[in-house]
């Protein structure tokens, strides 16, 4: 894909990020029946203080997976609340059942695709963070345009980030990591930090089995730069 295309501003409609494929179990259909209605949050514009029961910083993770991370985080920030955002509903299972055994309850789920999330109920200037770890990588570069980071997307982080908020991004891959930059790059307006590991992410899923691979594991933080 040419570069120009790569770096289109705008959604392409249809372009999934990820791969709707999944075999839902009798034990992660009951986990969901049972635990999702007390985390998910309603449809529509996300009301916080309504849906969480208290004003705290909100911090939305994308493609959760099976939740080690956001469950790493919401019990290291008891104050905060962390909305995971994954469409593998396994995953989303395997989540809700570890943080019910952990007793940790500032984690909520939205079941599904996170574009439309962060478009249609996030409000401007809300978030006190995004997280993206290990996002699907899609190496080749044929399917570049699935990666999760693009223009569109970043401007609709952005928007959606409180002033000074970081959106952290981890990847295994240097494919991915070079994507991002140079998508940050061509986007404008971001201070890059990279390799602050954040001390709370547990070094498991994805970035377990990057590393028993032999990859390295690259970390950005960016924030918007002050106008
Ligand atoms: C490679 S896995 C990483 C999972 C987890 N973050 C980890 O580090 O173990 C990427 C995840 O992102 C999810 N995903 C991809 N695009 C998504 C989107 N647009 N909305 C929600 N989840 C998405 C996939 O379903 C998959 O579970």
């Amino acid at each position: 894909m040419s570069i120009r295309k790569q770096l289109d501003h705008a959604p392409r409609p249809g372009v999934r990020t990820f791969t709707p494929r999944w075999r839902t179990s009798p034990l992660t259909a009951e986990r969901m029946e049972r635990l999702l209605p007390a985390a998910q949050v309603p449809d529509g514009p996300l009301d916080p203080v309504a849906t969480f029961g208290r004003r705290s910083p909100v911090v939305l993770e994308i493609g959760s997976g099976h939740g080690a991370a956001a469950i790493a985080y919401a019990a290291a920030h008891p104050d905060h609340d962390l909305l995971a955002v994954e469409v593998h509903v396994p995953g989303v299972a395997r989540m809700l059942a570890a943080a019910d055994d952990l007793g940790v309850r500032n984690l909520w789920v939205h079941r599904g695709d996170a574009l439309p999330l962060l478009t249609e109920a996030i409000a401007p200037a809300s978030l006190a963070a995004v997280h993206l770890f290990f996002p699907d990588p899609w190496p080749k570069k044929k399917h570049a345009k699935r990666r999760f980071v693009q223009q569109h997307t970043l401007a609709l982080i952005a928007d959606r980030l409180a002033p000074g908020a970081p959106l952290r991004i981890a990847t295994d891959h240097a494919v991915y990591a070079d994507h991002v930059r140079e998508q940050v790059a061509a986007h404008g307006g971001w201070e890059v930090v990279e390799g602050e590991r954040p001390s709370w992410r547990p070094t498991d899923g994805f970035e377990a089995k990057g590393l028993a691979a032999g990859r390295s594991i690259t970390d950005f933080r960016l924030t918007r730069q002050p106008r």
